[in-house]
């Protein structure tokens, strides 16, 4: 039998982890497992970093990303954006600790909040590579700096070496790093479709990328207007759990409960901290909110249950915009037609508002389409960021899959069909850490399905007007085939020259088929080509 250890024994191998340290043995939960994901997961950290940044500094963004194989499942990833930069002070923290940036506890619209997504970047090319990121940063009116970063683990601190100072007529950020574990696809879950589906929910930047083969793709600015500025909002007592209250109680520089309330949450008066105060008898509302406890948070969040609101202001949240997605889907799907729907903002658990934005488009780079023939694409995004993974757990594939197509004339599985759905929110529920996909929350599935099935709608009566053209196209390519062969019977039984026949019988026909006399008289055979011109355009 092994030898008995007692606790004295044992604690000696206590020791405190680092959050830089936890991350790094799970770093699933930043959105690293899986060679191909990990790699979009650098590419979309950067990318959202930039449209951020960007977006902060009222700056139409210009991003490249450059993608290079170094080795086996080994790539160097170099990201440039036309941004403000980061100052050099603090650039160590912004992408060298673990949980630091400038949008955390801010209640507001934006892709980045916790401060994780760049410093685990860092972390990642150190643990897979053992190499530090390269970084050139200008605020314009500074000089330009480039510098190594690594971290120490242990105190989740950045360590910066090779630091120069230059004169190059810069501003903006680079971020240059190498990782391995990763793999470059050209498929549905790689970085080209990352890019693309990004311009495709920010019309309003021109992203370039090229990729480890060498060529260069661009994605054009659509639009050259800026987003509206999400304004910061106050959140809803409805939206809120326990832990929340705990966490907004924690950095309160709220004098007392009572008045941290009132300072920190949306339509949350004095008189219902009269109401709340009834309904919580045990809870002292005059300490401070530091001392907010577990229990006291627990009747608090109970009690506001109960109380009637005004439901919350939805003017914090920034949609994409009907026009930008129509002019977004024109520049990179090109399709025949499309309808567009944004949704009235709705509400989740009575304090979340959320506003959906929905599309169809059909035919031109709609959907997929192969040898074998076209089938339908569901592009699914959260705040204008594209979700490439974990499609089966989210509320878009859920509403998407329970729609009856067949009502809207659209068959999914055959034909060249976009479905686009956008959920804005200053708090998407995510279905997961790595916030891949949305929650399958029953309010969010109805809003979405409402959506597409108007988006659906819109492009119903095109499609079957495009259906009736091929039927029709068949009939009559049918009924041509018969008239040489009749024409010569005729000509045969009553000796006229079956040339002037044949035409007279192409011309009884043409009768019946208007639509493609235009074309058989430009010598272009079936007519089928011509049949969309008529309808195409947007709605
Ligand atoms: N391209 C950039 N331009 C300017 N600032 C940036 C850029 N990328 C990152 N930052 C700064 O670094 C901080 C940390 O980034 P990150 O770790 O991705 O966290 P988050 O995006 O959640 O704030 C950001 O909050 C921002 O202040
Ligand atoms: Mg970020």
């Amino acid at each position: 039998m092994a030898e008995t250890r007692d606790a004295d024994e044992i604690f000696k191998e206590f020791k405190e982890h680092s959050i830089a340290e936890f991350f790094k043995k799970n770093r699933q939960m930043l959105g690293y497992s899986g060679m191909v994901r990990s790699l979009v997961t650098v590419v979309h950290e950067y990318v959202t970093n930039n449209l951020d940044a960007c977006e902060e500094a009222n700056i139409l963004p210009n991003i490249e990303v450059r993608i290079k194989e170094t080795g086996e499942n080994k790539y160097s990833v170099y990201v440039a954006d036309n941004g403000p930069g980061i100052p050099k002070k603090y650039i160590g923290k912004a992408l060298g600790t673990v949980l630091a940036g400038t949008k955390f506890h801010r209640y507001m619209q934006q892709r980045g909040q916790q401060g994780i997504g760049g410093s685990g970047c860092t972390l990642f090319a150190l643990t897979t590579t053992g190499k530090p990121i390269w970084i050139k940063s200008s605020t314009g009116s500074s000089k330009t700096y480039t510098c190594r970063l690594s971290m120490d683990l242990v105190k989740n601190a950045p360590i910066i070496d090779e630091y120069r100072e230059t004169d190059e007529n810069f501003k903006g950020l680079v971020v240059e790093g190498e990782f391995a574990e990763v793999k470059y696809e050209n498929s549905d879950h790689g970085v080209y479709e990352y890019l693309r589906r990004t311009a495709l929910a920010n019309p309003h930047a021109q992203i370039k990328l090229i990729g480890p083969d060498g060529r260069e793709n661009v994605f054009i600015r659509a639009v050259m207007q800026m987003p509206p500025r999400p304004k910061p909002a106050k959140p809803h007592p409805l939206g809120l759990s326990v832990n929340d209250l705990l966490d907004f109680a924690r950095v309160s520089d709220s004098r007392k409960i009572s008045s941290f309330l009132v300072d920190t949450f949306a339509r949350l008066t004095s008189n219902k901290v009269d109401e709340l105060k009834t309904l919580c008898k045990d809870v002292d509302f005059d300490k401070k909110p530091g001392a907010l406890s577990w229990s006291d948070s627990e009747t608090l969040v109970k009690a506001i249950k109960q109380i009637k609101w005004i439901a919350p202001d939805s003017s914090s949240i920034v949609p994409i915009g009907e026009e930008q997605i129509k002019t977004a889907i024109k520049n990179i799907l090109n399709p025949e037609f499309m309808n567009v729907v944004e949704r009235k903002p709705a509400i989740l658990r009575g304090g979340i508002p959320f506003i959906v934005e929905a599309a169809v488009a059909y035919g031109g780079n709609a959907g997929y389409s192969s040898e074998q023939g076209s089938s339908g694409a569901i592009l699914r995004f959260a705040n204008r960021a594209p979700l490439l993974f974990d499609a089966g757990n989210c509320a878009i594939t859920e509403a998407v899959k329970s729609i009856d197509w067949k009502r809207y004339n659209i068959d999914m599985e055959n034909q060249p069909v976009s479905v686009f759905v956008n959920v804005s929110s200053v708090y998407v529920p995510y279905a997961g850490v790595g916030k891949e996909a949305i929650a399958k929350e029953e309010e969010v599935i109805q809003e979405i399905k409402l959506a597409v099935q108007e988006a659906a709608r819109g492009v119903q009566g095109f499609i079957r007007g495009k259906q009736h053209v091929s039927f029709e196209a068949n009939r009559y390519k049918t009924t041509m085939r018969y008239a040489k062969q009749l024409a010569k019977d005729l000509s045969e039984i009553t000796g006229d020259k079956e040339e002037d026949i044949h035409q007279n019988i192409e011309k009884l026909i043409l009768k019946h088929y208007p639509h493609f006399k235009k074309s058989m008289e430009e010598g272009e055979g079936t007519g089928e080509e011509n049949t969309s011109s008529e309808q195409e355009g947007e709605r």
